[in-house]
């Protein structure tokens, strides 16, 4: 059983309509020899933009982080539930419904590709599809976000950055910072508490931006690909 766990950063669900509709029917082409029970694979759709407006619509009313996660978690939910959508209009079986936590991801993966939202506060999507791959026993969990590497430092602000294509967990720890780091709508290349979690369980990622289909293709095979590779040494 080699399962394929995903996570679809919510910053690639765009609101330009052809854009969007290419890319999603791509990912469906890619995800087509994936037939389950054989190739269980999870899809976990982050929140992006709906995500970031909703969060910052009730920071003014309520500092609680977790009302702020749960406004989180159903953007991602809502973004899972198009990317579904697509995904079965293009002729994906895809599972009936949206697991709310790792387990039911698994438990119902026999029946069709699994797309599913954030379950929990106090994360983001990237350590629930590392959650996933953890109970898949997987050893490889897929990070598709909007950087085409994780970079030496932030590009943002160090015009010196460069990206990587292999590094270790220790690394990618100094770069994202500790799981105490969480903040809902944070902005780091992988979610640190998804990283201590990868690193835990010695699960690598294979980060890559989620607009390269080619690069997407290549991970989910397990060819080489063009991202950054996070070894467990
Ligand atoms: P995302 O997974 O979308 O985080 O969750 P992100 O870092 O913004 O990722 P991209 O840009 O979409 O790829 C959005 C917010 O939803 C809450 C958190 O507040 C997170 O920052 N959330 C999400 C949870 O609390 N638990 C979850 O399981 C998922």
């Amino acid at each position: 059983m080699d399962a394929c766990v995903l996570a679809l950063g919510g910053s690639l669900l765009t609101d330009d309509s052809t854009v969007f509709g290419d890319w999603i029917r791509g990912v469906a082409r890619i995800l087509e020899p994936r037939s389950p029970p054989m190739h269980p694979t999870v899809v976990v759709v982050g929140g992006g933009v709906s995500a970031r407006k909703g969060i910052s619509m009730v920071i003014n009313s309520t500092d609680n982080p977790l009302a702020h996660d749960r406004v989180g978690i159903s953007a991602t939910r809502l973004n899972a539930t198009i990317i579904r959508e697509c995904l079965s209009a293009y002729g994906i079986i895809v599972a009936e419904r949206l697991p709310s936590s790792a387990s039911e991801a698994v438990e119902i993966s026999s029946n069709g590709v699994v797309v599913m939202g954030g379950t929990h506060p106090g994360h983001t999507t990237d350590y629930v599809a590392i959650e996933v791959a953890s109970k898949f026993s997987a050893g490889n969990c897929i990070i598709a976000t909007n950087v085409s590497h994780v970079y030496s430092s932030d590009p943002k602000v160090d015009p010196d950055a460069m990206p990587m294509e292999m590094v270790d967990h220790e690394t990618l720890r100094q770069l994202v910072g500790e799981p105490g780091d969480h903040q809902a709508g944070g902005r780091s290349v992988v979610d640190p508490v998804g990283a201590a979690l990868a690193r835990e369980k010695k699960i690598e990622l294979s980060i890559l931006d989620g607009k390269d289909l080619v690069a997407l293709e290549s991970a989910i095979i397990g060819n080489k690909f063009r991202g950054t590779r996070v070894t467990n040494n």
